[in-house]
């Protein structure tokens, strides 16, 4: 399978890079400095806080064209309309990988329904200048599984070949049939703990003001009550069923954790914050609109 990743931020750099070590034929496609930096130097990826900086020579590319049979996006909600007029002219399946709650339709309306497929990175980190310092796995981290979906949830054999394509590169990846009720659950959660982050200037501080964190938590209750579908994994019910002290308490201590203060809750970027305002935009649009 020929594979473009276009943008080349955290996810896409990582997963390209992943990719070409697994030996798939796989080009990055950048922009600006950061497309001459790849060309100079290719992908270079780091652990976290770790010293060793690995180069990978994946080939970069800096327009999309016809001669792929996936194109898999990563790049922030906000960053959609631009790429989505870029791919609405050129040939290939389309797997976005990102935060999006506006539902399969605004994506098909563009690229074509039968194009379409949606998932979400679960591997992240941040970008130390031009490297991408990822987060180290764990027992826990290993468990959460990438999801995939097709818009109406059917297991087709495009799905189960790019499940497939994945785990080859040591991707844990799984077919998810409700991926439009994952990702607006997702953005349920994200939303509130991202701005409640931002506002109160990162993690650790947001942890200390448990007010913050019960208006955090408020919030995330109130857009899980306004899904028009359970959540999904159903284990985000929690989130309404269980006593407010208690989730204060457990999400006091995650904004405490190395897992939150390496997933760039720490240092938002102006990327990150105008991702959230869309997100957030995305949330609120009734049904019908979406
Ligand atoms: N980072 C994480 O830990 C993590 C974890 C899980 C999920 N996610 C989600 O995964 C998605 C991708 O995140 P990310 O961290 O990879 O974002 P990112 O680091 O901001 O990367 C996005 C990349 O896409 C590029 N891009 C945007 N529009 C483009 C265009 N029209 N043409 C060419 N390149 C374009 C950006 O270039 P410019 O810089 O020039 O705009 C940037 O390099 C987001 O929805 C994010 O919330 C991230």
């Amino acid at each position: 399978m020929k594979l473009l990743v276009y943008g080349a931020g955290v996810c896409g750099s990582l997963f390209a890079a992943r990719m070409h070590e697994a030996g798939h034929d796989v080009s990055l496609l950048a922009r600006g400095e950061r497309l001459t930096a790849l060309r100079r130097n290719g992908v270079q990826l780091a652990e976290e806080d770790g010293p060793a900086v690995k180069r990978v020579p994946v080939p970069v590319v800096e327009h999309p064209d016809s001669g792929y049979d996936l194109i898999t996006v990563f790049i922030r909600t906000h960053q959609v309309d631009a790429v989505l007029e870029s791919l609405a002219g050129v040939q290939g399946d389309v797997l976005f990988l990102l935060n999006w709650a506006a539902g399969p339709e605004a994506l098909s309306a563009v690229i074509g329904h039968e194009r379409l497929l949606l998932g979400f990175p679960t591997t992240g980190g941040t970008m130390d200048g031009d490297v991408v310092r990822y987060r180290k796995s764990n027992v826990i981290t290993r468990r959460v599984a990438v999801p995939i979906g097709e818009p109406d949830g059917r297991t087709t054999p495009r799905l189960e070949r790019i499940v497939e394509m994945f785990r080859t590169a040591g991707f844990n990846a799984k077919a998810e049939p409700q991926m439009d009720a994952w990702l607006r659950t997702h953005a349920a959660f994200e939303v509130p703990l991202g701005q409640a982050v931002h506002a109160a200037g990162g993690p650790v501080v947001l942890a200390d003001d448990p007010d913050a964190v019960r208006g955090m938590l408020h919030l995330m209750r109130q857009n899980l009550a306004a899904m028009e579908t359970p959540p999904v994994p159903r284990a985000f019910a929690a989130l309404r069923a269980l006593p407010q002290g208690l989730l204060v308490a457990v999400f006091r201590r995650f904004l405490k954790s190395p897992t939150a203060v390496h997933s760039g809750l720490d240092a938002p970027s102006p990327a990150a914050a105008a991702e959230l305002r869309r997100l957030a935009e995305q949330l609120r649009a009734p049904a019908g609109g979406r």
